[in-house]
């Protein structure tokens, strides 16, 4: 489980420390940071796949999603900050820890000398993985500077075991099983992480047209393979908690896959009708919530889920059974459910739920009711 999550200089996120139960809440208003702390889970995750530098590219490159607000010092909450000079390097840091297990921490920058055409692409500085919740010296196991990777041996002594390009993440490079267990270790943690941003359920959303189905652990990030995830998760043993979570929120309906020439479509027949609806015909709200019962009721499970506003498009009156789908995912994952619904976050309740809301100083995200740094998780940064 991870315990703890460090995000500094990425957008409002000047420097943000949350400890994350098994469900974790974040809620705050329009514009505090919620879909920041979001994506900067996902920038975490795309560090093992080797896709970190390319996504923080799309986002218009670090000098874009660097906080833009002063370094440091006085906070300006009334009228434009005075600009102040850089002495920092650039840096949007992201790490996590968990108490009992390994953490990870990443520091990209800017490169040091031009001369390439792709000089404002970020570079990975320092990548370390450590034990236990803090980066201390003597917890680190692996560790990147620069372009050097060196892992610890079983007789504490360091390593050597890659050189690698600056665009390149230790995670998504080094293979090694037997001299680097703890890299290989932890990129299959990260990939095993799921997120779901925006599920679609517009009137061309792939989850309405009959699809070709193949057996589906994960239910695609658009929704696509519904019916197939549905129809697997069926098959893996999970039908009875499928019915139930439609009964609680449409009672009295049943959903069903239909294959007909190796296409599933989604079929819901509901009290009333004289025929079923095909997922083409159902509700935006209807489809959404179908779509979070095939995210959330998974055949395999993931480590980690997070979830950013799920609760779009979804009558106030479905989310009591959207949270109970939550408490139940919890159970298999460690859930983070990022939200704007005060109605979502209260049907979640308070019990072994750790909940967090955001809100805007001076334009930097912090966590309301911390008094002061000390209220804040410990955390370490690795150095340059
Ligand atoms: N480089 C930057 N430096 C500082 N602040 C930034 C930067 N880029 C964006 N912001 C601000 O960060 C804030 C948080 O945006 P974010 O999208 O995370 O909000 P949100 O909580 O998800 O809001 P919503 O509920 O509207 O989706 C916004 O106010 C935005 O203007
Ligand atoms: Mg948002």
């Amino acid at each position: 489980m991870i315990d703890t999550v460090a995000v500094a200089g990425y957008r409002s996120l000047r420097s943000l420390v949350l400890d994350f139960g098994r469900l974790t809440v974040v809620t705050g208003g329009n514009g505090t940071g919620k879909s920041g702390l979001y994506r900067s889970l996902r920038l975490l995750a795309e560090c093992a796949l080797g896709g970190a530098v390319g996504a923080l590219a799309r986002e218009g490159g670090l000098t874009s999603t660097l906080w833009a607000g002063p370094e440091q010092g006085t906070r300006h909450r009334d009228g434009p900050a005075q600009p102040t000079v850089r002495n920092a390097p650039a840096a949007l840091r992201l790490g996590f820890a968990s108490n009992d297990d390994l953490g990870y921490a990443v520091d990209l920058g800017l490169p040091q000398e031009g001369g390439s055409a792709f000089a404002h692409d970020p570079e990975i500085k320092t990548e370390q993985i450590f034990s236990g919740p803090l980066a201390r010296p003597g917890a680190v196991l692996a560790e990147r500077r620069g372009p050097a990777v060196r892992v610890r041996d079983s007789s504490g002594d360091w390593d050597q075991v890659a050189t690698l390009r600056t665009f390149d993440s230790m995670l998504s490079e080094v293979v090694d099983p037997t001299g680097a267990p703890e890299i290989v270790a932890m990129r299959e943690r990260l990939r095993g992480w799921r997120f779901y941003d925006h599920l679609r359920t517009d009137a061309d959303a792939p989850a309405r047209q009959a699809q070709v189905g193949t057996r589906t652990m994960a239910l695609a990030h658009d929704g696509a393979d519904l019916a197939a995830a549905l129809a697997t998760a069926r098959e893996l043993g999970r039908g009875e908690e499928i019915d139930q979570a439609v009964a609680l929120a449409f009672p009295g309906a049943t959903v069903r896959v239909q294959v007909d020439g190796g296409r599933f479509v989604v079929q819901l027949s509901r009290p009333g009708l004289l025929r079923e609806l095909s997922a083409a015909e159902l509700s935006d709200g209807t489809l959404r919530y179908l779509l979070w019962v095939a995210a959330l009721l998974s055949p395999r499970p993931p480590e980690l889920l997070v979830l950013n506003e799920p609760e779009t498009s979804l009558h106030p009156d479905l989310l009591p059974a959207l949270a109970e789908l939550m408490r139940r995912a919890a159970q298999d994952s460690q859930l983070v459910v990022v939200t704007h619904s005060e109605l979502l976050a209260e049907a979640l309740g308070s019990d072994g739920v750790t909940r967090h809301e955001l809100e805007l100083d001076a334009g930097e995200t912090v966590v309301a009711g911390r008094e002061g740094p000390l209220d804040q998780p410990a955390w370490h940064w690795p150095k340059r």
